[in-house]
């Protein structure tokens, strides 16, 4: 098994550039199935997620492949609406297959993707929205069938603006005739991307980043190159880095305007940050103070996928820190492994009471989840002495090569394997 031995303790310093968002590609990737034609997603992120997510659209008959930096998907040969399980159970995003499946055959055989490591993830408000355009469902065995043959545009009002659910209809709904209303749809800069994606193989979809979007269907996509935009979870979390060793770092492909949320509460812990169009530039203070209180929401409120970084600053920031998560209910599983470095945090329920301390020491941890995974690093950087992070993998999801990134801009990080 691999593992990172971090030596903390350096500033980082230098320049990086951030790679397209994980968020982006994986709907990019399952959206591509609608199209006649050829995909081409440019700049593909070498990420386990992607590798997953094109093994399934090899599945299902399509040619999919990594072409250089890019990724291409060539529907010629698709025939299967059975999505295959044990692939399917490998990453939570499968469900995202369901809506271009049944846009295009009309049926769709999914797994049920059950809970994961962050929480029980439902799926109610992806069946809603389907059930809205007509789509009936039938489960069996942990699996679900669904039949897409009384299909037509629909109006949906999500009780809660999903991410997944709201990009599931989106995709369901360009080829199907008619308008459909997506109300209280989640607002993500990931969203927009999947617009702006299908749009360009001629979909009419308007109204992506505001709360209603609609779409009217047509008969038929077009294959398309795309390039999807960069990685904003990927750029906070490297921002985190440069403040929580106290250094000076520039993004390269980082959009500031993603970023708002989590730019605010750096500075309010004294990181002075400057940003162009396309890049940002953190210079930490020599000591974070607290940024008092942070509680995670839908976007544009602060991103749930940012909230274990903002904590791992927070450990060693003056004062004390209040940290509420909303979105998912089991992301503060690493606050113990923290406190074995030195750490003081105390948990109630969905809030985490932070008590700065001056130091951190290494220890042996182990990730639980990608995100949570990418705090421990963050941790570790700042630790006096050696921090091993093991199952890696969980942080190879979503971080193309977490630890070249951060050596590139002289951490002290290596990947090793553990032949025991
Ligand atoms: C997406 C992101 C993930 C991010 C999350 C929230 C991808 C591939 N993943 O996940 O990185 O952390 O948005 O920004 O884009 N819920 C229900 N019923 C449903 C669907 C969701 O109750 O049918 C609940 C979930 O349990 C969770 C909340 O809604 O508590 C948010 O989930 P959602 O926005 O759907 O997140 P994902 O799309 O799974």
């Amino acid at each position: 098994m691999e593992f990172f031995e971090v030596r903390g303790g350096k500033p980082l310093q230098g320049t990086v550039a951030i790679h397209s968002a994980k968020n982006a590609v994986l709907p990019i990737m399952a959206a591509s199935i609608l199209a006649d034609g050829q995909v081409t997603i440019m700049d593909c992120p070498r990420i386990a997620d992607a590798d997953n997510m094109l093994d399934i659209v090899r599945t299902l008959g399509c040619r999919a492949e990594r072409v250089g930096e890019n990724a291409v998907i060539d529907t010629a040969g698709m025939q299967d609406w059975v999505m295959p399980e044990a692939l399917a159970k490998k990453l939570r995003s499968s469900i995202f297959m369901m809506g271009p499946i049944l846009g295009r055959f009309r049926k769709a055989t999914v797994t049920h993707p059950g809970g994961c490591e962050i929480g029980l993830r439902p799926i109610n408000l992806h069946l809603n929205g389907l059930r809205a355009m007509g789509v009936t469902f039938h489960e069996e065995g942990g699996l679900i069938h669904c039949d897409g043959s009384g299909m037509r545009g629909g109006e949906i009002h999500f009780d809660y603006p999903s991410v997944g659910a709201t990009e599931n209809v989106m995709m369901a709904a360009v080829l199907t005739p008619g308008t459909t209303w997506i109300h209280n749809a989640a607002r993500e800069p990931e969203i927009v991307d999947l617009q702006r994606f299908m749009n360009a193989m001629g979909a009419k979809v308007s109204g992506a980043g505001t709360h209603s979007i609609h779409i009217e269907g047509v008969q038929k996509l077009r294959g398309v190159n795309y390039r999807p935009i960069p990685d904003r979870i990927v750029a906070g979390t490297l921002l985190a880095a440069a403040a929580i060793t106290g250094g000076e770092i520039t993004l390269d492909n980082a959009h500031a305007g993603d970023l708002v949320a989590v730019i605010s509460k750096l500075r309010d812990m004294g990181c002075e940050i400057r940003h162009g169009l396309t890049n940002i530039n953190l210079r930490a203070p020599k000591r974070l103070r607290s940024f008092g209180q942070l509680q995670t929401l839908p976007y544009p409120g602060f991103p749930t996928d940012m909230q274990v970084q903002m904590l791992a600053l927070s450990i060693k920031a003056m004062g004390t820190t209040v940290i509420t998560e909303n979105v998912f209910e089991n992301r503060f599983a690493h606050a113990g492994d923290f406190n074995r470095m030195g750490a003081d945090i105390v948990l109630h329920d969905r809030t985490a009471v932070i008590r700065g301390v001056e130091k951190l020491h290494g220890a042996s941890v182990v990730a639980r989840d990608l995100r949570g995974g990418a705090g421990l690093v963050l941790a570790g950087l700042a630790a006096e002495g050696t921090t091993i992070v093991e199952r890696v993998d969980l942080i190879d999801r979503g971080y193309a090569a977490l630890e070249q990134m951060l050596a590139s801009l002289g951490a002290d990080i290596r990947r090793l394997c553990d032949t025991a």
